[in-house]
């Protein structure tokens, strides 16, 4: 609303100067440069992912099972990770119908040595690292903080996944990202922009993770280090622990698990530090930052009209 207000008051005041005609105008080359900057930037996904090695973690289920298929699909070399061994199997073999670079590290992330050995079988096998893909995420069921018994031991829990697999992974395959100029992306949501209630420990991992990664890119822009960073809020998607957890927050239809990992492997190589996998996460973004406020009373009043909030 207050975008649409302030983009009008420019507009007039711009009319009174400019003219309609120069403001079209204007509005056409912007419109012109903003279509030559998204061809000049796309990339032929197809052939990208070819050879690329590429490491991920939470891939038994979910997205990661969604991005493993699919990058499989496009000829990457894969080491994918989570706890579950069957279910990283189920997805190993699925991935092995399509190539035969596959290998499974079963691994519990918010662990060092866990960390450490998913980055050194990817070593082990292809040599280096290209992308690393960090995806696992420990996602509490929805509960007021005043309810929690113990909140130290479910933050730390839920930090140790969902930030710490980042500072160990990243940690650990640096150096070859170094080499390979590779692409770290660390996968956030709605919930690391904006205010979510009932969701404080998810919430607290997913702000740490941007300011963590915002940090680092400065770290490499400064350091001439050829490591890029592209963080990776996404909407709701249709897995189960989403259905579980966030459909009661009134989030609309949601995007399927195969939808959401195809865009977000459009995203990857554009090496932006966001990508937005849809138009609803980004004007989020944005707005947040501008109006924070706003975007609290907003939350507060769409929330009250869900179950959400007493479910
Ligand atoms: N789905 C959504 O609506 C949505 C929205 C915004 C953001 N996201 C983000 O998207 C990512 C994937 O979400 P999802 O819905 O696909 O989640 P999911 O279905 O619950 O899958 C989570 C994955 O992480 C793994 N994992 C959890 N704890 C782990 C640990 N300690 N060590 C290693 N692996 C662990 C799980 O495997 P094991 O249990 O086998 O270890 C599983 O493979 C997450 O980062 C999430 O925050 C999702």
């Amino acid at each position: 609303m207050y975008v649409l207000v302030i983009g009008a008051a420019c507009t007039l005041t711009l009319k009174n100067r400019m003219g309609w005609r120069k403001i079209l105008a204007v509005g056409l080359l912007i419109g012109v440069a903003a279509v030559a900057w998204e061809w000049k930037s796309s990339v032929n996904i197809e052939e990208f992912y070819k050879g690329k090695r590429v490491v991920l973690t939470g891939a038994s289920k979910g997205i990661g099972k969604s991005l493993a298929i699919q990058l499989s699909k496009r000829g990457a070399k894969l080491v994918i990770a989570a706890r579950t061994v069957q279910k990283l199997a189920d997805t190993q073999s699925e991935c092995l119908k399509n190539t035969p670079h596959v290998h499974t590290v079963r691994a519990d992330v918010s662990k060092e040595e866990d960390c450490r050995a998913i980055v050194d079988k990817a070593v082990e096998e292809f040599g280096g690292v290209d992308i690393l893909i960090l995806n696992a995420a420990y996602s509490p069921n929805p509960q007021w903080f005043s309810d929690y018994e113990k909140p130290a031991e479910k933050f730390s829990s839920v930090l140790g996944v969902n930030l710490l697999q980042s500072v160990q992974l990243v940690h650990f395959s640096l150096s070859h990202l170094n080499k390979s100029q590779g692409i770290i992306v660390p996968v956030s949501s709605g919930a690391g922009i904006a205010a979510i209630p009932k969701v404080s420990a998810y919430a607290t991992s997913k702000h740490a993770l941007h300011g963590y990664f915002k940090a680092l890119n400065q770290e490499f822009i400064l350091t001439n280090t050829p490591v890029s960073i592209t963080i990776m809020p996404l909407p709701y998607v249709l897995t189960e622990t989403a259905v579980t957890n966030w459909k009661p927050i009134g989030t609309g239809d949601g995007i399927t698990a195969e939808d959401c990992a195809d865009r977000m492997l459009h995203g990857i190589p554009k090496r932006q530090l966001w990508y937005y996998v849809d138009w609803t996460l980004w004007f989020m973004g944005h707005v947040y930052s501008l109006y924070p406020e706003f975007f609290d009373v907003f939350t507060r009043l769409h929330l009250s009209r869900t179950s959400y909030l007493f479910s």
